[in-house]
């Protein structure tokens, strides 16, 4: 044998030059039909159990399917007991069609007719394989064997079909897999499901759905969608069938691979949840109808408490969803490049401001409230976070809107702190990193009492008087100023006590809800005697003082720096 890398056969692909499907678009919501309690339980360490499988089936109906494959009821004993179990507790509900696989044999055919008595609406999908690989080395038969062996179990489905809708008015339709359909040569797959068709009776009115499953996914999604819409072109009776496409993901592209299986011509898709199923998995439903959902498009499927569906999901199959999975991972909804929060953020703003009807926000593809997120673990800190991201932080989570100006020098304080850590930093510790730089400093000034009064006469402007007590050094000192306005009242009586370095710049304030109270925040800038720049923060219920805190707060911090 040839090694390494030239022992494998690279796939031929389909002779399709006129293909039409690289112009289309995905404009509506296909059929959708799970196979998770199928195909994905039968590739789980442990498949489920018949409470797990229920809760699961439950989800799935909530989730707005209505085509679900509930299992292989001829193959085995607890699958015969979970379709039995839903048919007689009546779980089913009415716009509901449950399906149920079958391989093209008579006596599996017969146990499965047994299985499905007294479900109102089914899908009988019935498989056989018709590789080229599996013609050579399982089989060892022609095409023409593989054709009889369909066509046959074709003609006892439609037989039990016929006398099971007679004797209960049963609504059973068909399916059909040729499994491993895109290693089959293309013109037998369409003459098979040719056959297959008319076996059956199918007509507009009366469809046969014709499943082409990428069983083992083989080359790039163009290969697989060259196969779909040749096959759509050329089966006779095309108007007779719905054609499925069944997705796996081998080479990782199952995603795709669904999505131009769609341009090219499908109506309906058989996946799963988060793509479980046999080795690599299945086509992922919530990924491809998320990728419609945030085109525009309503997929018809419900994700919006996404969260809680994986958190069932991981329970029930004991499988893991990964971190950066599609929409439901952990981190999806998270930005750690400084740059990328920056741009959040202004997103984030412009929407607000503009009242925009439409979802623009740089980095973030989706609305993460859309599937059950909240916008506060969007950013997260580390030291590789821009200055904004710090400020978007105390924004969000705790309602402090510093001024753009501050961003960088508590941006500063937040990095080096991550540094130090050397790792990334929690909301709350952001906030306390707030705390201790601007709301616990009160050394070497501390204002420990304070009368603030107005004083008017008539024809002049209102004056503003200042008296408190400044502690520094040691002792209280009284002081006094009067100004036009609080602010300018205590920097004259901070220089009556010789402090006349700082100068004022600016001020921006607003309230901030703790609990019940309502407080003002005040934020105040101020230039120091070397000429570099120091923001101060005050809080308290009267505004007026607030500022006056943030201003000794400034004078205390650019005290510090000179140490
Ligand atoms: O992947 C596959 O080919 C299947 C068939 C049984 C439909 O699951
Ligand atoms: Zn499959």
């Amino acid at each position: 044998m040839k090694q390494g890398y030239e022992k494998y056969i690279p796939f031929q692909p389909v002779a399709l030059p006129d293909r039409q499907w690289p112009d289309k678009i995905i404009e509506k919501a296909p059929i959708w039909c799970s196979v998770d309690l199928r195909d994905g339980n039968q590739a789980l360490v442990n498949p489920m159990n018949l409470e797990e499988k229920l809760a699961f089936f439950q989800t799935l109906v909530d989730i707005g399917f209505k085509e679900i494959e509930v299992g292989f009821p001829s193959a085995s004993e607890t699958e015969y007991e979970i379709l039995r179990t839903l048919i007689d507790r009546r779980l089913i509900p009415d716009d509901v069609t449950i399906q149920v696989l079958v391989q093209a044999r008579p006596h599996l055919i017969h146990k499965t007719f047994e299985a499905i008595r007294g479900a109102k609406n089914v899908i009988i999908h019935f498989y056989n394989s018709t590789s080229t690989l599996q013609r050579k080395v399982v089989f060892h038969t022609d095409m023409q064997g593989v054709i009889d062996i369909a066509v046959e179990g074709a003609r006892l489905i439609r037989q039990l079909t016929e006398e099971e809708a007679a004797r209960s008015g049963a609504n059973i339709r068909y399916e059909y897999s040729p499994e491993s359909f895109s290693g089959t040569e293309i013109d037998n797959a369409v003459l098979i499901c040719q056959k297959v068709i008319e076996e059956l009776g199918a007509t507009p009115e009366k469809k046969v759905i014709l499943n082409l499953p990428n069983t083992v996914e083989m080359a790039t999604p163009n290969c697989y969608a060259d196969q779909v819409e040749y096959f759509c072109r050329h089966l006779p009776g095309r108007d007779c069938a719905i054609v499925s496409i069944h997705p796996h993901n081998d080479r990782g592209t199952a995603t795709a691979a669904t999505e131009l299986g769609l341009m090219a011509g499908a109506d309906r898709v058989e996946g799963t949840l988060f793509g479980n199923g046999e080795r690599t998995g299945n086509a992922d439903i919530m990924n491809v109808a998320m990728n419609m959902y945030s085109q525009g498009v309503d997929p018809k499927l419900d994700f919006s408490n996404l969260k809680e569906i994986r958190e069932m999901y991981e329970r029930c199959t004991e499988m893991k969803v990964g971190e950066r999975h599609p929409y439901a991972g952990e981190l999806v909804f998270t930005a750690f490049s400084g740059s990328h929060q920056d741009a959040i953020k202004k997103g984030l703003d412009y929407q607000r401001e503009h009242d925009s009807e439409y979802w623009e926000i740089p980095y973030l593809p989706l609305d993460p409230a859309d599937v059950g997120r909240a916008y506060e673990p969007i950013i997260r800190i580390n030291s590789q976070s821009g200055k904004g991201g710090a400020a978007f932080i105390m924004q969000q989570n705790f309602g402090y809107d510093m001024p753009k100006a501050m961003h960088p020098e508590f941006g500063a304080v937040v990095k080096a702190a991550c540094d130090a850590a050397g790792r990334e930093l929690q909301p709350q510790e952001v906030f306390d990193l707030f705390q201790k730089e601007y709301l616990d400093v009160c050394e070497p000034y501390a204002l420990k009492s304070y009368k603030l009064y107005e004083e008017n006469h008539v024809g002049q402007d209102t004056q503003v008087h200042f008296e408190g007590n400044l502690y520094f050094q040691g002792q209280g000192h009284t002081v006094s100023g009067v100004g036009n306005g609080p602010i300018d009242a205590f920097f004259k009586a901070l220089q009556t006590v010789g402090i006349t370095d700082y100068t004022f710049q600016s001020y921006h304030e607003h309230a901030v809800s703790q609990g019940a109270d309502s407080q003002a925040i005040s934020y105040i800038q101020l230039r120091t005697p070397q000429g570099g720049i120091v923001f101060g923060v005050g809080i308290d219920p009267n505004i007026s003082l607030a500022s006056i805190k943030g201003i000794v707060c400034a004078i205390n911090r650019a005290e510090a720096q000179k140490k």
